[in-house]
């Protein structure tokens, strides 16, 4: 097929981890001959301190214009408190490239790795759908008497009917090709009258197109309470930014922790997608080869399954559980391995 990668590793762990998944798609490349092609990018902390530059325009231009998709490690220094450059390169690549779907699969592996007593693999296995490009993230707002006794500060939740419909669309695109049986969308409509009233609208009118599946509501606060009472509920949940935020750092520790959650930013046919970990750069790990590589291999798996390779998704999927069922982890998950040993029994599993 051919297809070009652009790479950001990032700060902190993120390249270790980022080389890691490069390790795993240059094997797969090899034994499927994929046409894979890496195309690196100098985005980050480092590159901030050095020039000032964020996410610059010609950089953004390469990203959005020369290759398939972008695998991004992590973002997030020290050096940097106020975090502009990630928020200026991370949010700045899902709202310019108008990445509309966040797409965060929960999906438990090893049931042991599960905080919920009595719950395995086949009750934590859902997807979220979490709005991308507008809710409470636009920035749309202002301050006003900054640094008085009497200042206001508004931050404005923007839901437009197109951005809600093509997410809520989405979600059940998504449960039609899955053949999954639900979806349930969480809104905060009881308390936020106008946008979330819109979101309801919009559920049901996209719900009756699509009879075979069950449709049904929850509010937020309910949904986290369900997700941790009965995640066998969930196949496919769609909500907006914020919320998708929220209940999709729960869903990572349901599914055995932040280092083995992976997601997409996607524009479903157009552009390339942006790839990335869940998980942070955790600074205080950098250079001493025990960061967890597998959310990063998990994320690399859904970026060929998003380009038409649905099996090597499984297929890392599968190397991935057989490394957590016999301990092959990292200290974080109560192993002994390093980085690179940890991808190296993965690749092995691969075959
Ligand atoms: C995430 C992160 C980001 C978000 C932050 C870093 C802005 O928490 O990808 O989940 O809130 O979207
Ligand atoms: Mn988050």
């Amino acid at each position: 097929m051919g297809w070009r990668i652009g790479v950001i590793g990032g700060d902190g762990i993120g390249p270790e981890v980022v080389e890691q998944g490069l390790r795993v798609l240059r094997h797969l490349d090899a034994r499927e001959r994929l046409g894979l092609e890496e195309v690196p990018f100098d985005l980050g902390a480092e590159r901030y301190l050095r020039t000032g530059d964020t996410l610059p325009d010609a950089d953004f231009e390469r990203l959005r214009d020369e290759v398939d998709a972008i695998y991004l490690g992590a973002l997030g220094d020290p050096r940097v408190p106020s975090n502009v450059h990630a928020k200026d390169i991370l949010l700045g690549l899902r709202f310019r490239l108008d990445l509309y779907v966040n797409f965060r699969p929960i999906t438990l592996l090893d049931a042991r790795r599960c905080p919920l007593k009595d719950k395995g693999p086949a009750d934590v296995d859902m997807v979220v759908f979490r709005e991308n490009t507008e809710g409470l993230y636009t920035g749309v707002g202002g301050q006003f008497k900054r640094g008085t006794p009497d200042e206001v500060a508004i931050e404005a939740e923007l839901n437009t009917r197109k951005g809600v419909e093509r997410i809520i669309r989405a979600a059940f695109d998504h449960a039609e090709e899955r053949g999954a049986p639900s979806v349930c969308m969480a809104d905060k409509a009881n308390a936020m009258r106008h946008g979330h009233d819109l979101w309801q609208r919009v559920f049901r009118e996209v719900a009756a197109e699509h009879p075979s599946i069950r449709a049904f509501h929850l509010y937020v606060d309910v949904l986290a309470m369900e997700m941790v009472r009965a995640p066998e509920r969930f196949d496919v949940v769609v909500t907006n930014n914020l919320f998708g935020d929220i209940v999709t750092d729960l869903g990572a520790q349901l599914q055995g922790g932040i280092g083995l959650a992976a997601s997409a930013n996607l524009h479903p046919g157009q552009g390339p997608g942006l790839y990335e970990p869940v998980h942070g750069s955790a600074p205080d790990l950098v250079g001493k080869g025990t960061a967890n590589p597998l959310a990063a291999l998990l994320t690399a798996g859904w970026m060929l399954e998003h380009h038409g390779r649905a099996d090597l998704n499984q297929e890392i999927h599968d190397a991935v559980r057989g490394c957590l069922l016999a301990d092959e982890v990292t200290p974080e998950l109560g192993g002994t391995l390093g980085t690179t040993e940890v991808t190296d029994r993965v690749i092995a599993r691969l075959g």
